[in-house]
């Protein structure tokens, strides 16, 4: 045992009782002891471990401190709750084997928790600052029987794991010193939270103070600071034995501690470096950074922000509990829904991102489940009130769900850090919250439709569309106060020759749109609204206001409008040239479209194929009928059944936006690779997750829209899928278009996507039944094929 010294020190006294010491060691064999006044020093001399009084204290603890850094820092404490009173202490092995500390009277005044009476114990302090004992005859020199590594008392070291050894059921946590003279445990501590989604949380007593969020694969959700970075790397292990974090430093020049401080007022869980130059250690980062952190400030169901006044907001689609209370900065009780969830009226979730998950107690989490997966569970689980992918790393992965008020959100969007967030929502409530929002986007009225050789779906070849933009609010005048023009119906009749069949433009749902030319040569397009619409008066009004509360962009000017009697009629500018038809399908003229203007067209007609059904009464049923039997935009319960429904709209508007991106009819669409049409193409695609080959090529790449275009690709697919009963509602359709944190549920395979082979002839003119049943037959085999 030539490696087994004692230390020697200064006390001269002492080395005259303590003959054998007189180099310093780091190991402590059963007949060796440490006194006051002696130490053990690491081998590579980094750590030292001896008695030592805290600041202004007298009383003496056995404790552990660098060797190297000039202001004695403490990083572990044996005796914390119970201190010496004098110089009398020693640190010896024990009778089992075990480490202990005695007193003057040789009461033991604590030991080591080691269970099992050990043969040949040895105590050794690490390079790494732990203090260890083993058994000398034991082959594995890692194989410990007790290590303060286990214990931490403010300090977490390198390679210290701060979490649950779920085996043992040992959970190893921080606790703040009192104060600087007094290190017994304070009130705050630090330690892994073991719910389904384990979360870091200091404690203030009792009370949670600050949650560092869920580990979500990469980071702690709430915890920006934790980065890849050069100085130190860290982990965290979750699985079935161990549940934990730990880090260690990359360069081991640096020295480098993580303490959870106490003051009267607050505590705090700062990151050290020691710094040569200065002699001083310096903060690197310390939490709570701001009162954000602070645990629960906002209540529930709201978020904190820290660059807003107030910093708390509840989150959309839900109000303030107790306005009084809360607008006067108490926002402890948080907020409640707007609208309540029902279950059985099919609620959905809105996702929100980049935040900070709620506090994760009582949640339920399984690895293997994906996104979508959770969303379906969530949604069946009716005390479900929140998902998220548990892992965010490899784009998502596992399911976490939450079954409690929502608390202690944050928005970590100027960190760039946060989750996705998925949370129930009366589907009602995101109705109104799509409203509210889609008058905020620029919208493309596809505002007058249809003439004869190209109706698609009442968007025909002469096709006004135009973008408007929200003008901002006028102030002052009144609800009815109407900014157009009023045109008198009378010169509406000589601008149109009497509303001349010459004049006319062509005929959609609305009813027919004509030419007209006014006295100062203006050009004008008008709308008449059919006689037979049943939009009443006040709809007209609303539609009207709205309109010219629209800024006009370019394009399609409203220049007014017509009430007299019975009709109803919309002026606008006419654009002799601008066919949504040749803009898209037309090679030269799609360039013009830039990625930012299709959504827009889609969203807009969206809204269009909503108002349609307004107007839509029994009475325009043929009108319908002949729309609807454009091949290619026919949904397949229709071309088969001849059963149409709100949802055959849908369908058709499905294929208009696969085709509006893909710069591709689905009728006639050709792929040298296989035979199906633009909708199984679209499929396909997307099934492969290559959507993004869909887009028309000339549609370039300067926008940087993809996540929008893959948004539009995504509902279309849902407007398209086989059965009618899958498919969305037109009113959902505007709002998941309108808002992009509605969550998508993933399509089923489209209906009709094998293209036939001999082409049939457009059937947009064919009225009557029996034209669709002509060629039921030859779907019908297409189908099993
Ligand atoms: C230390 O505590 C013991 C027992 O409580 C007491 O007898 C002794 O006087 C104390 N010594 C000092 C220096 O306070
Ligand atoms: C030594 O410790 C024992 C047990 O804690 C205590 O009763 C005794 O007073 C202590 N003696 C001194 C001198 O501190
Ligand atoms: C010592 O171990 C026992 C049983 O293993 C445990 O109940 C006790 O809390 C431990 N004490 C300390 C101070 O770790
Ligand atoms: C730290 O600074 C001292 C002088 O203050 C110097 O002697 C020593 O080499 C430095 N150590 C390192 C690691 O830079
Ligand atoms: C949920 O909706 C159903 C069906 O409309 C209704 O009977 C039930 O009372 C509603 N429940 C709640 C809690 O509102
Ligand atoms: C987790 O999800 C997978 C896949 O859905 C399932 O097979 C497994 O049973 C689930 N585990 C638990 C504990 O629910
Ligand atoms: C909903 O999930 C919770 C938590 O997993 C579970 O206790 C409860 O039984 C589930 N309810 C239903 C109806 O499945
Ligand atoms: C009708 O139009 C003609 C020219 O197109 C014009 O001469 C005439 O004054 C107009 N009549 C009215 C009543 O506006
Ligand atoms: C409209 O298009 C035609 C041919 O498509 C062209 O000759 C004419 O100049 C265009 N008019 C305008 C105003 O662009």
């Amino acid at each position: 045992m030539g490696v087994l010294h004692l230390v020697m020190f200064y006390s001269f006294t002492f080395s005259l009782f303590y003959q054998e010491i007189h180099i310093a060691a780091y190991t402590l064999t059963p007949s060796q002891s440490i006194i006051d006044g002696q130490t053990l020093i690491s081998k590579g001399a980094i750590f030292e471990l001896g008695f030592f009084s805290p600041s202004n204290s007298k009383d003496r603890y056995l404790g552990i401190w660098y060797k190297k850094v000039s202001v004695q820092t403490v990083v572990w404490v044996a005796n914390r709750d119970s201190p010496l009173n004098d110089t009398s202490g020693a640190l010896k092995i024990g009778s089992i084997g075990n480490i202990v500390i005695l007193n003057r009277t040789q009461s033991v005044i604590w030991s080591s928790n080691t269970s099992n009476a050990v043969e040949n114990p040895i105590v050794e302090l690490l390079d790494s600052g732990n203090l260890v004992l083993r058994d000398v005859k034991d082959a594995d020199p890692k194989s410990y029987l007790w290590q303060s590594f286990d214990y931490p008392g403010d300090t977490l070291l390198p390679g210290m794991k701060l979490g649950w050894n779920l085996k043992t059921g040992r959970n190893t946590y921080m606790s703040s010193w009192r104060n600087s003279d007094d290190p017994s445990q304070g009130d705050y501590t630090f330690a892994i939270d073991l719910t389904k989604y384990p979360e870091s949380v200091i404690r203030n007593r009792y009370s949670k103070y600050y949650r560092s969020g869920p580990w979500d694969g990469l980071q702690f959700s709430g915890a920006p600071n934790l980065v890849r970075n050069r100085v130190f790397k860290y982990e965290v292990v979750l699985n079935a034995d161990e549940v934990y974090y730990t880090y260690q430093v990359i360069d081991q020049s640096v020295t480098l501690r993580v303490v959870l401080t106490q003051t009267s007022t607050e505590g705090h869980l700062q990151r050290l470096t020691w710094v040569n130059d200065t002699q001083s250690w310096r903060v690197l980062v310390s939490i709570p950074r701001d009162h954000c952190d602070d645990y629960a400030l906002c209540g529930a169901y709201s978020t904190c922000e820290v660059m807003s006044e107030p910093a708390c907001q509840c989150l959309k689609g839900f109000k303030p509990k107790s306005p009084l209370e809360w607008d006067a900065t108490d926002w402890s009780q948080g907020c409640e829904r707007k609208t309540p969830t029902n279950c059985s009226q099919g609620d959905e979730f809105l996702k929100f991102t980049g935040v900070k998950v709620p506090d994760t107690t009582g949640t339920w989490a399984n690895m293997s489940m994906d996104l979508e997966e959770c969303r379906v569970i969530c949604l069946t689980n009716c005390s479900c009130v929140a998902y998220t992918n548990a892992d965010i790393s490899n784009g998502g992965s596992g399911c976490v769900m939450w079954f409690m008020d929502l608390t202690d959100i944050r928005n970590m969007d100027e960190d760039g850090a946060g989750q996705d967030l998925y949370i129930r929502m009366a589907a009602s409530e995101l109705v109104s919250e799509s409203k509210s929002r889609t008058k905020e986007h620029v919208v493309v009225i596809v505002s007058i439709t249809a003439v004869a050789g190209m109706a698609v779906l009442g968007l025909g070849s002469w096709c006004i569309w135009s973008i408007w933009k929200k003008r901002s609010p006028r102030g002052d005048h009144g609800k009815d106060d109407l900014e157009l023009p009023i045109f008198d119906l009378a010169t509406i009749k000589n601008a149109t020759d009497n509303f001349a069949e010459a004049n006319k433009l062509g005929e959609g749902g609305f009813g027919p749109v004509y030419k007209g030319k006014l006295e100062g040569e203006q050009e004008i397009a008008v709308k008449r609204l059919s006689k037979n619409s049943i939009q009443g008066l006040s709809e007209f009004k609303n539609e009207v206001i709205l309109i010219s509360k629209l800024q006009h962009k370019n394009l399609v000017k409203l220049l007014g409008f017509c009430m007299q009697g019975e009709e109803k009629m919309l002026v606008y500018e006419y654009m002799p040239n601008k066919s949504l038809d040749s803009f898209i399908f037309d090679e030269t003229t799609s360039r013009l479209l830039d990625k930012q203007k299709r959504v827009d067209i889609i969203l807009g007609i969206a809204r269009d194929f909503g108002m349609a059904r307004l107007f839509r009464g029994d009475q325009n049923e043929a009108n319908t009928e002949r729309v609807m039997g454009t091949y290619g935009y026919m949904s397949p319960e229709y071309a088969v059944d001849g059963h149409f429904s709100v949802k055959s709209d849908v369908f058709s508007f499905g294929v208009l936006v696969l085709e509006i991106i893909s710069g591709k009819k689905n009728r006639g669409f050709f792929h040298p690779d296989h035979e199906l049409n633009l909708l199984g193409h679209a499929w396909r695609l997307w099934s492969e997750d290559r959507s993004m080959e869909l887009v028309d090529e000339s549609m370039g790449n300067s926008c940087g829209l993809a996540q929008e275009i893959l948004r539009c690709i995504h509902i279309g697919l849902l407007c398209v899928q086989k059965g009618a009963d899958q498919r969305p509602t037109m009113s959902s359709v505007v709002l998941m278009l309108s808002s992009e944190t509605v969550v998508l549920p993933k399509p089923l395979p489209p209906g009709f996507y094998f293209e036939r082979s001999t082409p049939i002839k457009d059937t947009w003119s064919y009225s009557d039944k029996e034209s669709c049943v002509s060629y039921d037959s030859t779907i019908s085999m297409v189908e099993a094929r």
